[in-house]
This record gives structure tokens, sequence and C-alpha cells, in this order.
């Protein structure tokens, strides 16, 4: 900023900023090139602007389930339906790729993946990531690959799902939100996959981002320094959360009438809690907000059904913290449960 730059920036994003961006992808196994690449606002705007230039009133597009809100918002807007596929928490919330393509139509737009994802801290197998691949290429699909938690795999960074097949009709979202702690900067990136398939969208996606003229200048200079730059920080963080992911599965898996698949990225985890009859998922996590304090999301905000008792947690507190918060959780559970549901 005290360099000046403080003006306009191109609509598609200060030319080192794609560039970054390209080579990253690249290393990655995503060949990219700086004119395939759009600077945004966060991933979120990234996503907003590929999906209003897909989807219009009475077009689908597949979207998982639970999800991320997002999505959904967006889809509302444009007035095209979301038509949802189940992660399965029987099956490490991992999708059926089966399933998938049964909800194929002729209304179909789109398939988005969220890989490493929110809510549930799931990452793929590759047979799964191929197999979406697989189906986005049989159907000639757009497949929107929101990969924002790519570097909080705990086992290591996850290749973008491009990588597996250059040539699919894939495009990767991500930003400096997640994994340099960032959120707040709306340093954001998308690069469209180098098929012809997909040109009509990136010109599409070019005309809407005139509309807006730029993403926000000055955080656009973070892009180039965060990617090519120091980021052994992101060691310690991956460790730190696989640290809080094991305090949180532990904890919450040792409370009667609860259970959590055990998440393998991010700050996130999905418990379920066994509800008395017609009780919703809602009044459990309003019930323990006015008991504790503690606040999490009930399941059904990101699509789950009421009755099913999921609710997110957010693991990023300290352990210390987490293990007190944990103990709230636990009493107030214990105590719901015992009272049917009711509240004291
Ligand atoms: C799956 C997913 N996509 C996108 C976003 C938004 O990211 P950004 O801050 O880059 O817009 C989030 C934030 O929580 C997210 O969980």
């Amino acid at each position: 900023m005290r360099d000046g730059h403080n003006g306009y920036a191109p609509s598609a994003g200060i030319l080192p900023a794609r560039e970054a961006v390209a080579r990253e992808l690249s290393s990655r196994g995503m060949p990219a090139t700086p004119d395939r690449v759009m600077i945004t606002s966060g991933t979120s705007e990234g996503i907003e602007l590929t999906l209003t230039a897909l989807a219009e009133a009475g077009d689908e597009v597949l979207i998982p389930s639970p999800t991320y809100p997002l999505y959904t918002a967006v889809l509302a807007k444009v007035g095209a339906k979301p038509v949802f596929y189940r992660k399965d928490p029987e099956n490490g919330w991992l999708p059926d790729v089966r399933e998938i393509e049964r909800l194929i139509t002729p209304a179909t737009r789109a398939i988005v993946v969220i890989d490493p994802n929110n809510p549930t801290g799931a990452t793929y197998p590759d047979s799964i990531r191929r197999g979406l691949i697989e189906i986005a290429e049989k159907h000639n699909l757009p497949l929107l690959a929101d990969e924002v938690y790519g570097d909080l795999a705990y086992a290591g960074p996850v290749p973008p799902m491009a990588s597996l097949y250059p040539d699919a009709p894939i495009i990767s979202f991500s930003s400096l939100s997640k994994a340099y702690l960032a959120p707040g900067w709306r340093a954001g990136w998308m690069v469209v996959g180098r098929t012809e398939r997909l040109d009509d969208l990136l010109a599409a996606v070019k005309k809407l981002a005139d509309g807006r003229l730029c993403s926000t200048g000055p955080m656009e200079h973070a892009i180039p320094a965060a990617l090519n730059g120091d980021r052994s920080h992101e060691v310690s963080f991956r460790e730190a959360l696989r640290v809080r992911a094991d305090v949180t599965v532990s904890r919450l898996n040792a409370i009667d009438g609860m259970s959590t698949v055990a998440p393998t990225a991010a700050f996130y985890a999905m418990p379920r809690v066994s509800l008395p009859e017609g009780i919703t998922d809602e009044q459990y996590v309003l019930g323990l907000l006015r008991a504790t304090g503690v606040l999490c999301v009930y399941g059904s905000g990101f699509g789950t059904k009421p009755e099913d008792g999921f609710f997110r947690v957010v693991f990023l507190a300290d352990p210390a913290e987490l293990s007190t918060i944990y103990d709230l959780i636990a009493e107030f559970t214990r105590d719901f449960l015992s009272r049917g549901g009711r509240e004291r």
C-alpha cells in the first residue's frame, strides 16, 4: 500500500499473482497458465462467478450433503436448483460416485466437490476422486473443485483434483484464507483447466468479473508473497490441527450416545448425538448454548435431517480450552439425554 498499489487492479487480477498461482498449481500437477487464472475475493467469489456463469433458472447443480451453505445461497440467487448427493457418515463421510451419476439429468450444469471437506473434515481417496472425474468427463460436466483446505490435510497437502487428469473439465478454487490464516484478506483464485471445453465458461467468468472491477487490489500482492515465500508455518499448523482433531474425537466419542468420524483435514468434526424421539439437532445445540455458552452449528444448517442429531464442531481453540469445552458438552449431553431432551 505504501508503494502506491491502491488503485483498481486488472479485473482478472495482477499478473504476478496470476503467475504465482499458475506456477503453484502446475508444480502440484495441474498444468496452468496465467491467462486461465482469475484472482477473486476469496474462494467464495470464484465460486459465485462460476455458478452465475453456468446456471440459471431451471438448471440443476450437484452439491454435497451435508454442504457448505455458500453453494445453496448462490444457487438460490440465480434461481437454479441444488441437487444433493449424500456423503455417508457410516463410510467416513465419503460420497457414492454411482449415486452422483444417477442424479445427473439433462438439466445438470455442474458437479461441486469439496475435498478436503467442510463440514465433515473428510479427505477423499484417489479412487473416489477418479470416479468423480470419470463422471465429469463422460457427461461433459464442469467439476467445481473447492480445494480451499488442500494444504490442511494432516498427512500433508492434497494434490489438486485436476492433477489426476489435467484434460478433464475441472476448475480449482482456493485462497489464502485457510492455509495462511488470513480469511479477512479476501485473497483468492480460481484456475480453469486447460481443456478447450472450458473456454466459453472462462470468457463468461471474465465478463462477470469485469462488472465488479477487481478483487481487493492491495491484497492481491499478498498472493505472490505467500505462494513464493516461506511456508514452514503450514507444517506446524497441520500438526496443531491433528492434535486438536485427536482430542476432539477421543473426548466426544467417550460421551454416551455420541459418535464422531475422525477428521483427516481442516478444523471441523461432525459428531452425532442420538436424540430422543421428537427432539431436533437445533434444540440440542441451542440447549447446549444456553446451558454452557458453547456454540456449535446444528447439522440441519448444512442439510442433514434434524432428527439425525448431527452438529459441527470447529476445533481451533487450544487443546486445554477444548478439553474444558468437551467437559461442558459431556455434562450437558448426559443431563439433556437423561431428561429425554427437555432443558432444565
Ligand atoms: C468449503 C469452503 N469453501 C469456501 C470457503 C470460503 O473461503 P474464502 O474465505 O476463500 O472465500 C469456506 C470457508 O469456510 C469453506 O469452508
